[in-house]
């Protein structure tokens, strides 16, 4: 199958982030993360960090099989607290370094490109305890050690680099950043949009620090990209629809690319009374450190309408609220299956920030799925992967600057949300929430569906 719009040296990938995948909690000297000390909460009832499908022991058989998919790139993260196991210590620890020394080598043999994210929902708990993580300052420092230190080891070898994985899925899924549930919201809301801005200008420094040193290289952010849609043609819905997606999605961009926080998100933080501290030369530091590739997750597009008797004083949270759309199908866990969406956002994308390269970081459909004779016809997924890949080419030929594309996930994880029951791989883990078995690894007839594609479009 050939698509409209997708060039040959295009980077045709997949996607997975280390505490989904690698398992090996605390081999080696890893610390404890929040995405760690998350899952334990809900150990009685599904799968939590400590083994996930193993990835950490695995790691050469699931390259073998991403070279036989044909994989030109691969998106994996970093696990910080491998590399500096309470966030704080001097020195890196070695031993967690190796391991992607090795998994980058390996990688790089096989020519896949590497696509790193440096920070995937799981930041070292050690900072949490220390000083609240993100909500502090202090972690700006944390951070921009870490990423030197990725520099220093890893600088040569990647020509990709995403810094924060879906910082808004953090702000507003706080607990995230280990903040307490038990506080008022408001309280919450001060905490989470403080650790926001400090993400900001950690991500700028590192920005700066990366394109000083390796000026082919490209850096950004990987955004959780919702595509917001009117549920009606009223001119009401449409504003509360664009107010959702800027505040949410557009404004993480913006930073990035340009620097600049814009009013429309300023304005919404006012009318929850927060106060964000900030220093003097903080704009300078917006300014100088600048993202020159977005990595961009897409799953679905969501469609809001505007409460009621709402007023433009409310929060925008409090003005809109989600609706279904009935003539589309939806996953059991309600995420909606719409690809013109999918090249309507990427339009979007275009219309604000020109050729920038994009990375199609996540992009992905979940089910729950049973092993048949060795077997799993996950049907959906074919679908959901030609129609979002041809909606891509087409955006690409009407200019959109897509270089490479990886789908969540490359293999089953543990879901981030929902334990191992809700599947996303092309390669199915014979495991579930309890047992752990032989973590035997099956292609899906969504690998050999991709593989072709793969082959295909070469
Ligand atoms: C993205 C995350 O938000 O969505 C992934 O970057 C996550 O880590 C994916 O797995 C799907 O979410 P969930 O909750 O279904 O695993």
């Amino acid at each position: 199958m050939k698509y409209i719009g997708i060039p040959k040296n295009f980077l045709w990938g997949a996607s997975t982030s280390a505490f989904q995948v690698e398992g090996g909690y605390k081999e080696n000297g890893k610390g404890l993360s929040i995405a760690d000390i998350r899952s334990f909460r809900n150990s009685e009832t599904r799968l939590d960090t400590k083994e996930t499908v193993d990835g950490y022991h695995l790691w050469k058989k699931d390259i073998s099989l991403m070279k036989d998919l044909g994989m030109k790139s691969y998106r994996f993260s970093i696990s910080w607290p491998r590399v500096f196991p309470n966030g704080d210590e001097e020195k890196p620890n070695k031993e967690g370094l190796q391991y992607y020394h090795n998994l980058i080598n390996e990688l790089k043999r096989n020519n896949i490109e590497p696509i790193v994210t440096m920070y995937h929902f799981d930041q070292p708990y050690g900072l949490i305890k220390k000083y609240g993580g993100w909500v502090s300052r202090e972690s700006i420092n944390d951070f921009v050690k870490y990423a030197k230190c990725l520099f220093d080891e890893f600088g040569n070898d990647i020509k990709y680099w995403l810094t924060i994985n879906e910082q808004a899925v953090l702000v507003v899924a706080n607990d995230m950043l280990g903040i307490s549930q038990d506080l008022p919201i408001k309280e919450k809301f001060q905490k989470a949009f403080q650790a926001n801005y400090n993400m900001w200008l950690a991500q700028a420094i590192v920005y700066k620090i990366c394109r000083e040193r390796f000026p082919d290289t490209k850096i950004g952010p990987a955004i959780s990209y919702i595509t917001t849609l009117p549920a009606s043609k009223k001119s009401i819905d449409m504003m509360e629809a664009k107010n959702f997606e800027d505040f949410y999605s557009f404004s993480q961009m913006d930073v990035a690319i340009h620097g600049e926080i814009p009013k429309q998100f300023t304005n919404e933080l006012d009318k929850l009374g927060i106060d964000i501290k900030t220093e003097l030369n903080d704009k300078e530091i917006l300014q100088k450190g600048r993202a020159n590739i977005l990595g961009v997750n897409w799953y679905c597009t969501t469609i809001v309408e505007a409460v009621k008797d709402s007023k433009q004083s409310d929060f925008i949270f409090k003005r809109m609220k989600r609706v279904q759309d009935k003539n589309l199908l939806y996953t059991e866990w309600g995420w909606n299956f719409d690809p013109v969406g999918f090249r309507y956002g990427l339009r979007q994308v275009m219309d604000h920030y020109g050729n920038i390269p994009i990375i199609v970081s996540e992009c992905g459909w979940s089910e729950k799925e049973k092993l048949e004779n060795g077997k799993v016809h996950d049907l959906q997924r074919i679908k959901y992967l030609n129609d979002h890949i041809e909606q891509m080419g087409l955006a690409m030929n009407d200019g959109v600057n897509v270089i490479s594309f990886n789908p969540w996930s490359f293999i089953d994880i543990l879901s981030a949300g929902d334990g191992m029951e809700k599947r996303y791989g092309l390669v199915f883990v014979d495991r579930n929430n309890f047992e752990k078995k032989q973590l035997k690894r099956y292609k899906k007839d969504s690998f050999f569906f991709y593989k072709n594609v793969i082959k295909d479009n070469n």
